[in-house]
This record gives C-alpha cells, sequence and structure tokens, in this order.
C-alpha cells in the first residue's frame, strides 16, 4: 500500500483553499488542479509499505506525538516548484517556519528512523499542494495573491492510504492519533 503521514484540513479550510484555487484560475492556461477532497499537508511521504511495516509506521506515530499538544499555523503564501514556464507543483504555504510543526515533523522523523524507515533526504518543505503542472496564460507573480484563509488547528496526525482508482488519487486516514 501507498502511504504518507498527513495533517489533514476541516472543511472550512478547504472550501478557502479552493476558493485561492478558483482566484487563480483566470491566469491558468492548463494545470491538473487537486481535488478538495485531497487538501492535505504532508509531515512524511513513505511510499508502498507491507502490512508489517504498516504496524510500524503506526508505533512510529504514536510514540513521536506522545506529550505533544495542538498547536496552530497560518498559511499566507502562494508559491511553487519547478520553473516558472512549468510549475511542476502550485502550494499554498507559509512565509515563516512554525516551530511547532517543525518540532512535530522532526519527532516524526526521528521515530521512523528508529523504526528502520529511511530518512527524508530533501528536507521539509511544508505545503499544500492545489495544482500540477501548472503552465500560466498571464506572467503574474504568485507572491502578490491574496491569501484569505483560517488558522489550521492541528489537532490530529493521520497515516493516509493513496490510491489511484484511474481517475486520480484517493486518500483515506488509516490511522489517527490525537494530540
Ligand atoms: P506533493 O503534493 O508535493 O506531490 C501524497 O502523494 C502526498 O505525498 C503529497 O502531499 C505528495 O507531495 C507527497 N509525495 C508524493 N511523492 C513524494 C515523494 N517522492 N517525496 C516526498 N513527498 C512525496
Amino acid at each position: 500500500m501507498r502511504t504518507f503521514v498527513a495533517i489533514n484540513f476541516p472543511d472550512i479550510l478547504k472550501n478557502e483553499i479552493k476558493d485561492i484555487q478558483n482566484s487563480l484560475k483566470p491566469f491558468v492556461k492548463s494545470a491538473r488542479w487537486t481535488t478538495v477532497d485531497n487538501f492535505h499537508l504532508t509531515i512524511k511521504f513513505l511510499g508502498e509499505i507491507d502490512n508489517s511495516e504498516k504496524e510500524s509506521a503506526i508505533e512510529a506515530i504514536r510514540i513521536a506525538c506522545n506529550g505533544f499538544k495542538p498547536f496552530e499555523i497560518s498559511f499566507d503564501r502562494l508559491g511553487y516548484f519547478g520553473s516558472s514556464e512549468n510549475m511542476r507543483v502550485v502550494w499554498i504555504g507559509m512565509s515563516k517556519n512554525p516551530d511547532k510543526l517543525f518540532l512535530l515533523q522532526s519527532e516524526i522523523e526521528k521515530s521512523f528512523k528508529a523504526h528502520g524507515f529511511p530518512p527524508d533526504e530533501k528536507g521539509f518543505k511544508p505545503h499544500v499542494t492545489i495544482g500540477r503542472d501548472v503552465i500560466l496564460s498571464k506572467k503574474i507573480d504568485l507572491s502578490s495573491f491574496a491569501i484569505n484563509m483560517d488558522k489550521l488547528y492541528v489537532d490530529k496526525v493521520s497515516l493516509m492510504l493513496s490510491e489511484n482508482s484511474g481517475k486520480g488519487f484517493h486518500y483515506t486516514p488509516i490511522y489517527q492519533i490525537v494530540l
């Protein structure tokens, strides 16, 4: 099974993200837009794991989150990975790295390492993907876009199952821990 560790969003925030996505659409020639159900913040990508690794992953999350209290994060920035001609990923993120989120991510990394999972070599770049392979129709500065979103109250961490039905990816929480 293909899995990742993530923070999910309440519907109100998903709708706010959808509004931001819609405000971008008039400036876009082509893109693969993320569906509302799929908006999330990945903490650690695991990829293919088997059943025994799933049990280890659950244990790793449980240990990492032990004693962690809920916290808030603010999204205030639009950005992209890739080049301005072909934006591989367009995302919503934050201009200031939130300490608690980075602490949570490093506890997760440490715990997964102790449970035999490979480390994240690329470094943590917290982001919510809203579109892939985005080609703009007009030259615009993504950083000038207004991001009006409520704060995200992080009180759960989830192990997500990622499935592709052929019509695109579908994500389901298979384990959740409350902070
Ligand atoms: P992305 O949105 O930036 O592509 C489910 O696919 C989640 O796992 C997404 O948040 C995705 O990030 C992330 N993901 C997919 N493949 C990954 C990889 N090889 N390394 C890190 N994160 C990955």
